[in-house]
């Protein structure tokens, strides 16, 4: 399986400068998908097949390795993009923002005991370290609140003590004025603090607070208010995935929601249909085909009152279901980066699939 970050992180250099940054993990393995037919029959053998081929894969010796890339952006609201590149449901066009190297991970080791290392993780978009920093992404935000508030009740108050989720290689350790609840086991003093202390600024040995890092990140004016994003372009990254995609992956994309669909209320299946027909002509006609409606029976339809629509969208919608949309990979160059997916059968996953071409 592939990775991608979604949300938009910023890299801190050692001056205080600022970017943008998304996050893409690569197998080396390769990608493999199912269909839903071959799905059911792996199912029907193994629930839990893709845990299993990592585990037996790591006890092999053949350790799974990812590289890791980052697309990077100037540190600011980039008027010139059609697209809000801190909407999560947009990717960041690579010919744009190429793709760099950072490193790999290999995962080298099975767990001992899966409740201590694997159940009590406590993974969340607020760690960070030195170097790192959130953007306004608002979904990043909303997330970082979250992740840690549920891990309080879900595993307890002292989880970062745990050894799985205590920061490690942290010079002279991470000292916190952390105290107290359910099944704490020490305070996290530093060399030579005193241990009475648990607030700061204080005259008697507690902690101080460490060094800030520099980050100077841009000046933004302007109003502060709950408001949507303006540049919403809701159809063209759609349209790029769309054309980009495997002739094998769009004709079970089309049987997937061709068949969901058939089972929505009228009302539900026009606008579903109208929002296919606005991101591809070919989209919209062969899921119409699974409910037996065409363009014309849902041209009618007005845009979502949250809408706002660009010039070229307004002229989509006149022309519903004859844009004359191309299915042409080329056109989009290097629009999206997946790794190539190959399609497997239910066999060939259920004996080990071992590692596949990898190529892009
Ligand atoms: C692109 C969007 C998101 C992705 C990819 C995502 C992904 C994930 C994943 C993979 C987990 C499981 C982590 C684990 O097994 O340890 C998780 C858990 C969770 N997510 Fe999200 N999430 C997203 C959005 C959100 C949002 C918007 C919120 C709330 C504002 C949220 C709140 C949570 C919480 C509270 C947990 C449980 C954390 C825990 O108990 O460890 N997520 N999410």
């Amino acid at each position: 399986m592939e990775g991608f970050g979604v949300n938009t992180y910023k890299m801190v250099n050692a001056e205080g400068e600022t970017v943008l940054v998304k996050y893409h993990w690569h197998p080396r393995a390769g990608v493999a998908s199912l269909s839903s037919e071959e799905a059911a029959k792996v199912q029907g053998q193994d629930t839990g097949h893709a845990s299993r081929d990592l585990f037996d894969a790591i006890e092999r010796g053949e350790y799974p390795q990812w590289d890791f890339y980052v697309q990077i952006m100037d540190d600011h609201d980039h008027p010139e993009l059609d697209w809000d590149p801190l909407d999560d449901t947009k990717i960041w066009p690579e010919e744009q923002f190429p793709l760099r190297h950072l490193g790999t991970m290999t995962l080298n080791r099975n767990v001992d005991d899966h409740h201590n290392e694997n159940e009590q993780i406590a993974m969340g978009t607020g760690v960070l370290v030195d170097g790192l920093d959130f953007s306004d992404d608002k979904m990043l935000i909303g997330r970082t609140f979250s992740y840690s508030d549920t891990q309080r009740y879900r595993v307890g108050p002292n989880y970062l003590q745990l050894p799985v989720n205590s920061p490690k290689g942290v010079e002279g350790g991470a000292n916190t004025h952390q105290r107290g609840g359910l099944m704490s086991f020490g305070v996290d003093v530093a060399p030579g603090q005193n241990p009475h202390v648990n607030y700061e600024p204080s005259i008697t040995g507690g902690l101080q607070e460490a060094e800030k890092k520099p980050n100077n990140p841009p000046e933004v004016s302007g109003q502060l208010a709950p408001a949507s994003l303006e540049r919403t372009n809701d159809y063209l990254h759609a349209r790029g995935r769309y054309c980009t995609m495997n002739g094998w992956e769009r004709d079970h994309l089309v049987a997937e929601l061709g068949g969901m669909i058939q089972q929505a209320a009228p009302q539900v299946q026009e606008r579903f249909l109208w929002h296919l027909f606005m991101i591809h002509d070919d989209y919209g006609t062969r899921v119409g085909e699974y409910i037996g409606k065409t363009a014309d029976d849902v041209r009618h339809l007005e845009p979502l009152p949250s809408q706002r629509f660009t010039e070229d969208e307004t002229k989509r919608l006149q022309n519903l279901g004859s844009n004359s949309d191309a299915l042409d990979a080329s056109q989009w160059g290097d629009w999206t980066s997946s790794v190539i997916n190959h399609q497997v059968t239910a066999e060939e996953v259920l004996q080990g699939l071992g590692s596949l071409e990898y190529s892009r």
